[in-house]
């Protein structure tokens, strides 16, 4: 059991406050209202009192709650030193959270905090497919207090095992996030599965994180951000403006990777080894080029239609469609309407680009109407069963 004593504690330096009668009434109300189990499950260790007596257990005051947090490396959610993001408990609203703050008190890296807790306070806050900001402390390391909101995606799902219908519910989860925060003015530009969260519930729900790099349309900052090597698109090798075209390009090779196994730029590259060969002048042009091309043998996802009873004409199509390299003409249709790139789109423009891709996609893996037959009656067999 967790001793609730008073220990003498200094404030330390990164930050988290380590106020001894902080860390006491902290741990009364852990206590008093039985939540030990919870915070371990939340902070991701066995043993409070443990961590507790070592000196790990530290007491984030805020603005609107008390977060316990650890410092066990258990605790810490990826191993980055200048942003570290820690699971954490909001003791009040007794709620998993996550706290993300500068490692260092470098102006640049505490200005990218400073900046993501003013993303996250704006109007968008209001849609169910971002995390929720809960609080931020400001300071030399400035910490942004979230909502914890589970896990990227790739730890509960291996790629190439999603079905034709997950995909559809998965595609529309990611780009209606990127339409709604799009339309709020904020355009990702590091969208990549790390990025992207699965609910709680285990559902194919996302929920996006991470807005140290994104944009927050009139800003006057300089917002070139060179992206993470294998999910850029082709206005980001060729640093022009990304717009919402350019996020709905990479969340197609998100797609395309879940489907086939393959990383759609890494495949088509003659990248041998390091990775980071891609951001070298020749290969960004290459970026800027590259087609899907349909009649290519493309055998996984050739495979992956015939598993998934899809027609492979009508997937290889939207695959072309969506990762056209062409900004101007890429997810319109055939009304003509082209939109020139290096301008922001207009509310119009992008909500006729969300509905078009939404039916597209809708249509591409929409299965086969012999699988759909298939799948009927097995779900009547099954029910006579029981
Ligand atoms: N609100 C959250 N809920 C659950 N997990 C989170 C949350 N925020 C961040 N994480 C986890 O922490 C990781 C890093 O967070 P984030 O992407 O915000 O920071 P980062 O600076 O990009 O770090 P990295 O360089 O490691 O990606 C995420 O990939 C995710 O695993
Ligand atoms: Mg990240």
């Amino acid at each position: 059991m967790v001793q609730a004593s008073i220990h003498e504690r200094q404030y330390r330096p990164d930050g988290v406050v380590s106020h001894p009668s902080a860390i006491d009434a902290a741990l009364q109300q852990i206590l008093h209202r039985q939540m030990e189990a919870e915070v371990c499950q939340a902070l991701g260790i066995d043993n409070l009192s443990q961590a507790y007596e070592s000196g790990k257990l530290d007491i984030l005051q805020g603005h609107t709650g008390t977060y316990v947090v650890s410092t066990m490396p258990e605790s810490q959610l990826n191993r980055d030193i200048h942003f570290p993001v820690s699971r954490a408990f909001d003791v009040f609203r007794r709620k998993p959270v996550v706290l993300k703050k500068a490692g260092f008190s470098v102006p640049d890296i505490a200005e990218k905090i400073e900046y993501e807790a003013r993303v996250l306070s704006t109007g968008f806050q209001r849609t169910n497919h971002v995390v929720k900001r809960v609080d931020y402390v400001a300071g030399e390391s400035p910490i942004v207090v979230m909502e914890y909101v589970g896990s990227p995606h790739y730890e509960h799902m291996p790629a190439g095992v999603f079905s034709a219908g997950q995909v559809i519910q998965y595609g529309q989860s990611l780009i209606t996030g990127a339409y709604k925060l799009a339309r709020s003015g904020i355009i990702v530009q590091d969208a990549k599965p790390d990025n992207v969260t699965f609910a709680t519930d285990g559902s194919l729900f996302s929920k996006w994180i991470d807005f140290a790099d994104a944009r927050l349309v009139g800003d006057k900052r300089e917002f070139y951000f060179p992206g993470t090597a294998e999910w850029m698109n082709p206005e980001t090798a060729g640093q022009h403006l990304q717009t919402l075209k350019s996020l709905f390009y990479t969340l197609t090779s998100i797609l395309y990777f879940k489907v086939t196994d393959e990383n759609f730029l890494l495949s088509h590259l003659p990248i041998n080894g390091n990775i980071y060969d891609i951001y070298n002048p020749n290969m960004l042009q290459l970026v800027q080029k590259i087609h899907f091309d349909p009649q290519a043998s493309n055998e996984q996802l050739r495979r992956y239609c015939q598993q998934n009873g899809l027609h492979y004409d009508q997937v290889a199509s939207f695959f072309a469609w969506a990762l056209n390299p062409e900004y101007s003409t890429r997810f319109e249709t055939s009304d003509g309407i082209t939109t020139p790139p290096n301008q922001e789109l207009t509310a119009a423009d992008m909500e006729r680009i969300y509905d078009n891709y939404i039916k597209m996609l809708n249509r591409a893996f929409r299965p086969s109407r012999r699988t759909r037959l298939r799948h009927k009656l097995l779900a009547m067999a099954s029910k006579l069963v029981r």
